[in-house]
């Protein structure tokens, strides 16, 4: 008889050991675009076509000179460098607490109903794993409703910890606000069970779409929530996002009785540029946020205690405050420009709805393509610009791509200077 170790040896693979719920993962749907963007890069050049990116959903901004300036002085207090604690330092804490009330007139206290987190993403994966419990017949999972198309991460990050995620669609005819109640129905429909349903999330405003939620509907989905008993997830990484003239998003907080099943998750990536810095915050019902400090109590020692002063500090600061303006005004700037350069093409820019949020533009393929991974493939391939499928976000965004319009002024130009070159028209 053979030993374990002898019968583990003969043909052993670490894969082997991988869970169900790990071994069919994918890679990060962005990754995979930067790695076939790497692979092409040598052959683009060779043709004189660089591959310009628009694809990636992070400023390409420096972070605001002030707050750079104070994080650097950070660096030679005493005990800076040691460990912090897994929910945040008080300081930072009482700062989130006094930006919920000055930005969204929100009361929260800063020692139960708010954590900071390794950026948002960290937060919402850690608020999955909290909440569903693993298995692997699909009909038999925990239930997410999902916006779709919606930010490709929460559908990974549900069904890697074994859960399920179903979609909520967004649509032009919607308005991008999708009826929950018809998602339950379409659920039942497709033979799942709607008491499986453990939470609901909604993301304004939103990634890939940039579109924005008027505060009605957050009453709406608040209703929804409770009359389900689920978990309300909102995520606002984009909340300070917004171009002149637009209202200020809402928090979900601001519906009353919200804080009873809300729970908000906050990104300082985007406003300030800190996409590699790794910060954010949840804030909102305090058992969520409670459950989500606890786990990451296993899994990570807090954020660097610098960092945590340098985002203390911005939200306080009126110099962020004018960088955040400055960069919208810069997004508006180049929104302007593509939706110039595109209706030159053909593009049907009156019945689109632009964004009045966020710097993505979500733009239909040219209607001799039916599929946007091919057409991706082409302006890839042909004119190295790089896009994302809207499928990357779900099967609602077939027929779209996203464009990121972080770039300098002359690339957006080149880009649509190369689309008419190789003859991609509406
Ligand atoms: C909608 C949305 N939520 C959350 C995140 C994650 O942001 P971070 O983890 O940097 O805070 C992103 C990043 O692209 C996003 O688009």
């Amino acid at each position: 008889m053979s030993t374990l170790s002898e019968a583990k040896s003969s043909s052993f693979s670490v894969k082997s050991l991988y869970s169900d719920y790990c071994k069919d993962m994918e890679t990060y749907i962005m990754f995979r675009i930067s790695a076939r963007v790497v692979e092409l890069t040598p052959s683009l050049e060779a043709k004189g076509l660089p591959p310009i990116k628009m694809s990636i959903g992070a400023p390409t901004v420096e972070p605001p000179k002030a707050l750079m300036d104070y994080f650097v002085k950070c660096l030679s207090e005493p005990a800076i460098h040691t460990y912090s604690v897994p929910k945040g330092e008080k300081f930072l804490l009482d700062a989130i607490a006094q930006r919920m009330k000055s930005r969204f007139g929100v009361d929260v206290n800063p020692s139960t109903e708010i954590t900071s987190l390794l950026g948002s993403k960290e937060g919402l994966a850690n608020m999955f794993r909290a909440i569903i419990t693993p298995r692997l017949d699909k009909k038999q999972r925990d239930i997410i409703l999902t916006p779709d198309p919606g930010y490709a991460s929460y559908v990974d990050a549900i069904e890697v910890v074994g859960g399920l995620s179903y979609p909520t669609p967004l649509t032009l005819e919607n308005n991008y606000l999708p009826d929950m109640d018809a998602a339950v129905a379409a659920l039942k429909a497709d033979g799942l069970d709607p008491a499986r349903i453990k939470a609901v999330i909604i993301n304004y405003p939103s990634n890939p779409i940039g579109a924005c939620a008027p505060f009605e509907y957050y009453e709406q989905v608040v209703d929804f929530a409770k009359r389900h008993n689920i978990l309300l997830i909102s995520d606002v990484a984009y909340s300070e996002m917004y171009f002149d003239g637009q209202e200020a998003p809402h928090s979900i907080l601001e519906v009353p009785g919200a804080k009873d099943l809300a729970v908000e998750f906050h990104s300082f990536s985007k406003p300030y540029a800190m996409t590699g810095w790794r910060i954010g915050f949840a804030v909102g019902n305090a058992d969520a946020v409670g459950i989500l400090a606890k786990m990451k109590g296993t899994m990570d020692s807090g954020i660097f205690r610098a960092i945590q002063k340098a985002a203390a500090f911005a939200l306080g600061s009126p110099e962020c405050d004018a960088y955040i303006r400055e960069c919208n005004m810069m997004y508006a700037e180049n929104q302007k420009i593509m939706l110039a350069g595109f209706k030159r093409l053909g593009w049907p820019i009156e019945q689109l709805n632009p964004p009045k949020a966020t710097f993505y533009l979500w733009l239909p393929i040219p209607r001799n393509y039916t599929s946007c991974e091919k057409f991706s493939a082409d302006v890839l391939e042909q004119a190295g610009v790089v896009l994302v499928p809207g499928t990357a976000f779900g099967k609602t965004g077939e027929g779209f791509v996203r464009l990121s319009l972080v770039n300098p002024k002359h690339e957006l130009e080149e880009v649509i200077s190369r689309f008419e070159q190789k003859g991609f028209v509406y």
